[in-house]
């Protein structure tokens, strides 16, 4: 796949899952990559990969929370490479726990990685894609960030919180006239690690929920995901929603407006009886 070539691309998160195949399908596409996470074993391993293809990369450790070291990394990119047009904020944790149960601090992690960080990357980097003259954010939200499902709410927020600032962004990048394009990604189930390295509140059944996630949940491989999302990022869609899953579930939402909720009730308890 071509049609990146000459472009920066910033990928956080990029050490598994969609964000390891967004960095190397970018690097396949011409695009020079800069790739941060905070698991720098799988940073090394996306690095490795990327050199490979023969395609520009700098690899570095960055905890998208650390808004101070987030602007400081944006401008040592912008050094590095020249310019930079394209974030890619990527970077997130899952967390199952009902509000009933779950710790203030819980809901602020996740809200911290999921929200904030995304909050971080577009800000440090929107002067530098500004300046580029041909830039292009994008945040990756969740399907959940279009409905809610019971054990899920602390991520739900940061989901919905991911949407409604970047569809505002857009607007405001097209009300100014900044040649930044903006796009939302909705990813319905990959299969990542995510389940795996996910925490959640005391007495659920985080092993069970992981197998359900992994055999039952997930149908879209990262690479697959990797390809809609810069598929819809080269069509600059202002949504992109990733798998049939979350085709037709986002339908469905439209379809029932707050109805859904009853619905996907009966589903989740049956799909996933330990889940809260
Ligand atoms: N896998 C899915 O089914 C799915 C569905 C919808 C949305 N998403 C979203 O896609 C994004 C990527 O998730 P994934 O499924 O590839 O998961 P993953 O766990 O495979 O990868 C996430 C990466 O983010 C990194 N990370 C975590 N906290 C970080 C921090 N504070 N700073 C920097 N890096 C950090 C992790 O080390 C990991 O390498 C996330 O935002 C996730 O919420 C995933």
């Amino acid at each position: 796949m071509e049609g990146f070539a000459g472009k920066v691309a910033v990928v956080t998160g990029a050490g598994s899952g969609i964000g390891q195949a967004l960095a190397i399908e970018l690097a396949k596409s011409g695009a020079s990559v800069a790739i941060s996470d905070v698991d720098t074993e799988g940073l090394a391993a996306t690095e490795e990969r990327i050199k490979a293809i023969g395609a520009p990369v700098k690899a570095d450790r960055l905890d998208v929370t650390e808004r101070e070291a987030f602007e400081l990394y944006a401008d040592a990119v912008v050094e590095h490479f020249g310019k930079v047009n394209q974030i890619y904020n990527n970077a997130g944790i899952a967390y199952v726990g009902d509000v009933e149960v779950t710790p203030y601090k819980d809901i602020e992690r996740v809200m911290d990685v999921d929200f904030w960080g995304v909050v971080n990357g577009t800000k440090s980097f929107l002067p530098h894609l500004i300046a580029s003259g041909d830039g292009h954010v994008v945040n990756v939200s969740s399907l959940f960030g279009i409905f809610s499902v019971p054990g899920q709410a602390a991520y739900n927020s940061a989901k919905f919180a991911v949407r409604g600032f970047t569809e505002a962004l857009r607007q405001e990048m097209q009300a100014a006239g900044h040649p930044v394009k903006v796009t939302t990604i909705h990813p319905g189930g990959i299969k990542t690690a995510i389940m795996r390295n996910s925490t959640a509140a005391e007495g659920v059944d985080r092993e069970g929920l992981t197998k359900t996630f992994d055999t039952r949940l997930t149908r879209t491989t990262p690479e697959q995901a990797a390809k809609i999302i810069l598929d819809g990022v080269r069509k600059n869609r202002a949504r992109v929603l990733v798998g049939a899953d979350a085709k037709v579930l986002d339908v469905i939402v439209r379809l029932t407006g707050s109805g859904y909720q009853s619905l996907f009730l009966t589903v989740v308890k049956r799909l996933v009886p330990n889940a809260h």
